[in-house]
């Protein structure tokens, strides 16, 4: 297990979008991750999870945090070779850009199929840690047999470094992103890339 291969990501890498024929490409600043990029990530950290649990007798449980994980979940799980099973679990933090926030909440339909199993927590990005604190402390709680994280995206200058994550997509700088999942005011998910919104749309 390793996340040697993690790369920085800065948004002066960044590339502009040529394409703005459509309504949802125009707000966008700059790309920061590709498609391309998310793609061989994904596969690469699908590879390496395969391989950390390929004496797993019980398979995993993957514990994923809604609604930004939903895409980066996807396209792991289909690279994934073992007999699993998926909790969803809803945090409800903060809404906007804002990261001042509320203490996070976890909310789940039903109780988790954790206890004695191998728990692998799935989210989108690391940014003040809350969120995964909170939902490793409740996976914990439930006796599972190990517990490992897997972010796509962490800010390294925010993120707190008592908070666990073994797998990480990749490093970002500590700016708002969009896409792939992750959103602005429930917006911005479906967009194929990762990337930072004309600086006026974010409202503060
Ligand atoms: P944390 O609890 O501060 O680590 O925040 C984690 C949650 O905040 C993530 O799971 C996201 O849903 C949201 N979040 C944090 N940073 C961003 C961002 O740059 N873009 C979109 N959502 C974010
Ligand atoms: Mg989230």
């Amino acid at each position: 297990m390793s996340s040697a291969s993690t790369q920085f990501i800065s948004a002066s890498e960044g590339i502009a979008v040529t394409d703005r024929s459509q309504a949802m490409h125009r707000d966008i600043d700059r790309i920061i991750i590709s498609q391309k990029q998310l793609q061989d990530r994904v596969t690469a950290l699908a590879k390496e999870i395969a391989s950390d649990y390929a004496r797993s007798e019980e398979g995993l449980t993957l514990v994923t945090v809604l609604s930004g994980s939903v895409i980066f979940l996807a396209d792991l799980i289909r690279q994934l070779p073992m007999k699993m099973r998926i909790d969803l679990v809803t945090v409800s933090s903060y809404e906007g850009k804002s990261t001042q926030s509320v203490e996070p909440k976890l909310h789940s339909d039903q109780p988790l199929m954790v206890r004695g199993r191998d728990v692998l927590i799935v989210d989108d990005i690391l940014d003040t840690g809350k969120t995964l604190r909170l939902v490793r402390a409740w996976v914990k709680r439930e006796k599972p047999k190990s517990v490992r994280t897997v972010v796509l995206l962490r800010k390294p200058a925010k993120a707190p470094s008592e908070v666990v994550v073994d797998y990480i997509g990749f490093d970002i700088e500590d700016l708002f992103v969009v896409g792939y999942g992750l959103d602005y005011n429930s917006l911005y998910r479906n967009l194929p890339y990762v990337a930072v919104l004309k600086p006026e749309l974010y409202e503060d």
